[in-house]
């Protein structure tokens, strides 16, 4: 029974200072576990807080990042708030609008829909709105108020300072409408994105699959998107906690397991399914089914992910990874069996050339 282990261990974060002010204060259900099966279809209670509903969602059993998924009814609001942790929305029904504001400006409302990304500014008012009468409006958002609350340990202060953080969102007409600006690396800086579904893509740094960055309201919680084609699968690798990844198309499954074990857990997936691996456990995504598949994953700027990892591996992401030449070959099987059910062709041996040739490069840049 040791492989029950690991997951039993992950379980005991939930007495944290977090925890009791879900349970005590917020009074607000929290779904945990390694992922939920469909975002739109979670049963949500009442927020006396947001005056909507919803729920916490924390996967993974860690308390770094959180997610929620709340639900404005036909016709209402919520109350408004602002707080000191950081918070992406990601909108999975209906349509609205937001409302932002710092005391003392003037405030500034953009109009959002099933697909829309965007994040709140740190600490600033805002309010949501339902801009329909007969259907509700339902997002899901990733926040980092496990780790601020289980540091500052102090509700009224992430409620209630009064810091303008100005260099993250001052009054500006078109601080959401903005187009953006690009950088290297296929990452996109912007406040705003009207619909993932038809973002354009760019060829991602490593194998030119569609991809891209994006980093919202100057803060430390980011996305990306990227395309996962048709019988392929990814090498496994690990990071921090708190990455938590939506699939918006497609139909596959992910294998985790805690990094020294062989406690392999699989994770079906089909769009609206959201997953968060554990910090430090291996994980990787497999594309089963006939169409291509899309992901969004929500996390930490890259960099801030890795705390929970191991200092000296800070730099050297190629050291999180798993090849495929050193992977455990039943992987690979296992997979070709699940597309053989789809009478799907399996399809990596361009994507193992690709990769051999990017380590080549990068192991003689290390050794430089
Ligand atoms: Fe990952």
């Amino acid at each position: 029974m040791a492989e029950k282990g690991a997951w039993q261990r992950l379980k005991g974060t939930s007495q944290t200072f977090y925890d009791q002010w879900v349970r005590e204060v917020e009074k607000v259900p929290q779904v945990e576990g390694l992922s939920v099966a469909d975002l739109r279809a979670v049963e949500l209670a009442p927020w006396p807080r947001k005056g909507g509903k919803g729920v916490y969602v924390n996967l993974g059993g860690q308390r770094i990042a959180d997610a929620h998924i709340c639900e404005i009814p036909p016709g209402e609001r919520h109350n408004p708030e602002k707080h000191m942790f950081e918070e992406i929305i990601f909108v999975i029904k209906g349509r609205g609008a937001t409302t932002v504001w710092n005391e003392g400006e003037p405030k500034l409302t953009f109009e959002w829909q099933a697909g829309s990304l965007f994040a709140m500014p740190l600490n600033s008012w805002h309010q949501h709105f339902n801009g329909s009468g007969n259907e509700p409006a339902r997002y899901v958002a990733l926040t980092d108020a496990p780790l601020m609350m289980n540091r500052i340990r102090n509700v009224d202060f992430i409620f209630g300072c009064d810091y303008l953080f100005r260099d993250r969102y001052t009054y500006s007409e078109d601080y959401f409408s903005a187009p953006g600006k690009d950088y290297s690396d296929a990452i996109l800086k912007t406040n705003f994105i009207p619909d993932l579904f038809n973002t354009p893509l760019v060829p991602s740094p490593r194998y030119r699959l569609p991809f891209r960055r994006f980093l919202l309201a100057n803060g430390t919680l980011s996305a990306h998107m990227s395309v996962h084609p048709v019988g392929q699968y990814q090498f496994g690798h690990r990071h921090g906690a708190g990455a938590h990844i939506i699939w918006l198309k497609g139909t596959g499954y992910d294998l985790t397991w805690e990094t020294g074990t062989k406690d392999i857990r699989r994770i079906d997936w089909r769009p609206w399914t959201m997953s968060s691996p554990p910090d430090w456990w291996y994980h990787q995504h497999f594309n089963t089914g006939k169409e291509m598949a899309l992901k969004l994953a929500l996390h930490f700027n890259i960099r801030v992910s890795q705390v929970g990892g191991d200092f000296l591996q800070y730099n050297t992401p190629i050291l999180n990874e798993i090849t495929y030449d050193d992977e455990d070959p039943q992987l690979r099987e296992d997979f070709c069996c699940e597309l053989a059910k789809n009478g799907v062709a399996f399809d990596m041996e361009e994507i193992y050339r690709l990769e051999r040739e990017y380590r080549a490069t990068r192991e003689q840049a290390v050794g430089e």
